[in-house]
């Protein structure tokens, strides 16, 4: 079997990037990590990132200022470099330019810690909380250019229970993200069209 060549981008504690990792040193899971890049040299996934064996890459998005492009110009020659076919974002805090949204459509993948179409951008689980909703959850989408738009390949529930507050709902929503998150890039990299996991269970609409 060959195994699909995934960089993965981060910019902070990189819990997600870590279950990737995890599920990739499995010999039969259908992707390998081969770069995990970041925007921020002080990411602390970067460190966990090097346990696992996996190369790094971080550069600042700071001194390109409003050239966005030119920062995702590099990180993309670096994700190219390691001959990476599919790119997965895990907490990349950058807003990404058309550009680079064209040169991996349909094989760049976002994880949200919303059931999407709800709750898009920021601060989704004080939102989820504020709006009263009794199931909240995440999502793994393709990436397009609206902000968490695109395609959804997964998506895993949890319940929001009476007394949660946004630690605690976070939390809850973090675990299943760990558990969608490999599962969506396994169907991806695998060309299926089925995500099966005991939390989720969607078709894969690429
Ligand atoms: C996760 O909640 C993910 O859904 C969102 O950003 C957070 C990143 O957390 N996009 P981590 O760095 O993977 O721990």
């Amino acid at each position: 079997m060959t195994r699909k060549k995934v960089g993965v981008l981060i910019s902070g504690r990189g819990s997600n990037m870590q279950a990737l990792c995890e599920a990739a040193k499995d010999a039969a899971y259908p992707a390998e990590i081969v770069l995990v890049a970041s925007n921020r040299s002080d990411a602390g996934g970067l460190e966990i990132a090097r346990g696992y064996g996996a190369e790094t890459f971080a550069l600042d998005h700071r001194p390109f200022g409003k050239d966005r492009e030119a920062h995702e110009r590099e990180m993309d020659a670096a994700l190219r470099a390691h001959g990476v076919e599919i790119v997965a974002l895990a907490g990349y805090m950058r807003v990404l330019s058309p550009w680079l949204v064209a040169q991996w459509q349909g094989r760049m993948i976002n994880i949200h810690p919303s059931l999407l179409p709800l709750f898009p951008g920021l601060d989704t689980h004080k939102r989820a909380l504020e709006a009263g909703v009794k199931l909240h959850g995440c999502t793994v989408h393709l990436v397009s250019d609206g902000v968490d738009e695109g395609p959804i390949l997964g998506q895993a529930a949890v319940p929001v229970l009476a007394g949660d507050d946004e630690a605690a709902l976070a939390a809850r929503v973090l675990k299943v993200e760990h558990r969608l998150y490999p599962a969506c890039l396994a169907a991806l990299a695998s060309g299926k069209h089925w995500v099966e996991t005991d939390a989720a269970a969607s078709l894969i609409s690429v």
